[in-house]
């Protein structure tokens, strides 16, 4: 499955703070913003990802990623000049899909959760038609808003309606089998004069093949869009990771345990951030990892 991460747009309710920068580089606690979503394609077993962000923005994500390759990800890029709408992610990404099935996250899409990697893995194999992820929000108007029957199967699904049919909101993570090109190439423009994924999703829908997987109770799906809720999900992020000692969506360890990249590796680049916090743990837990790979195989 290949991956594209949508970070453009211009970011307008975040003004002043975005007029020189890209939102999805704003900080949330001690990482960048896409290095959430990024986890998540990684944590799904994905490897060959493509950010998309616009022709001012794009060469911030290149200096920070470069080809991937120090997390042993193949990374490309790809400009959108305009924010022509979400689903325009699969006209620009179409010969970076090629043949294979399609992974979209929205690069301000913050998730946490027990088992998230298991949910990922088990909904990424095999994709026939799309699978959505929803979440239940108490404002769901602001969202795509999704009804399932009881086996999971999409029965309806509105974007940001006034009167929602359901409190599941839909988030910003979509897997898709390889037709998803197609479609997106297919559908009309909205009145604001953009592709909606919603309008793709509705394609899968009417063919009955959208199945919606619930993010349930125990589950953080954080809002990044106001200053109020950027620095909240900022705070979620400190609160678990200064209670646990462990790192949430911490590129390199997932690098380290997925086995893209070795522990001389982690440990490499936690010494080249020198005296940080993020640094010091990667050296840990590539000593950790060291370890742990001794005593498997004595
Ligand atoms: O976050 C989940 C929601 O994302 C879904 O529930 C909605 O169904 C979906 O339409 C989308 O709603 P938003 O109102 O959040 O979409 P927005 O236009 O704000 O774009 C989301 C992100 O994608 C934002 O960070 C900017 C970026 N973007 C947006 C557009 C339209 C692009 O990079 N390019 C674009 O053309």
């Amino acid at each position: 499955m290949k991956g594209i991460i949508l970070s453009g747009g211009a970011g307008t309710r975040l003004h002043p703070v975005t007029l020189p920068m890209s939102k999805q580089l704003l900080p949330v606690y001690d990482k960048p913003m896409i290095y959430y979503p990024l986890s998540v394609l990684m944590l799904a077993g994905i490897t060959d990802i493509l950010i998309i962000s616009t022709p001012r923005d794009l060469p911030q994500f290149e200096h920070l990623f470069g080809d991937g390759s120090t997390l042993g990800l193949n990374i490309t890029y790809g400009v959108q000049e305009t924010p022509r709408g979400l689903a325009d992610a699969f006209l620009i990404g179409a010969d970076h899909i090629g043949d294979d099935p399609a992974a979209l996250i929205l690069g301000d899409n913050v998730f946490h959760g027990p088992r998230f990697s298991e949910v990922l893995q088990e909904n990424a194999r095999d994709v026939d038609g799309c699978v959505l992820f929803g979440y239940p929000v108490n404002d769901p108007s602001r969202y795509g808003v999704g009804v399932t029957d009881g086996a999971g199967r999409l029965v309806s699904l509105e974007e940001k309606p006034e009167n929602p049919r359901s409190n599941m909101a839909i988030t910003g993570l979509y897997f898709y089998d390889n037709e998803v090109v197609d479609i997106a190439k297919n559908i009309q423009p909205s009145p604001r004069g953009e592709l909606e994924i919603t309008d793709v999703n509705r394609v899968y829908l009417d063919r009955g093949r959208a199945k919606l997987v619930t993010l349930g109770r125990g589950f953080a799906w954080l809002d990044t869009g106001t200053h109020d809720s950027l620095l909240q999900a900022g705070q979620y992020v400190q609160t678990v990771e200064q209670r646990q000692g462990l790192r949430i969506a911490c590129l390199e360890e997932i690098a380290l345990r997925r086995g893209l990249i070795d522990a001389d590796a982690c440990h490499a680049i936690g010494a080249g951030l020198g005296k940080t916090a993020y640094g010091q743990y990667l050296m840990t837990i590539a000593a950790e990892h060291r370890t742990e790979a001794l005593a498997c195989a004595s």
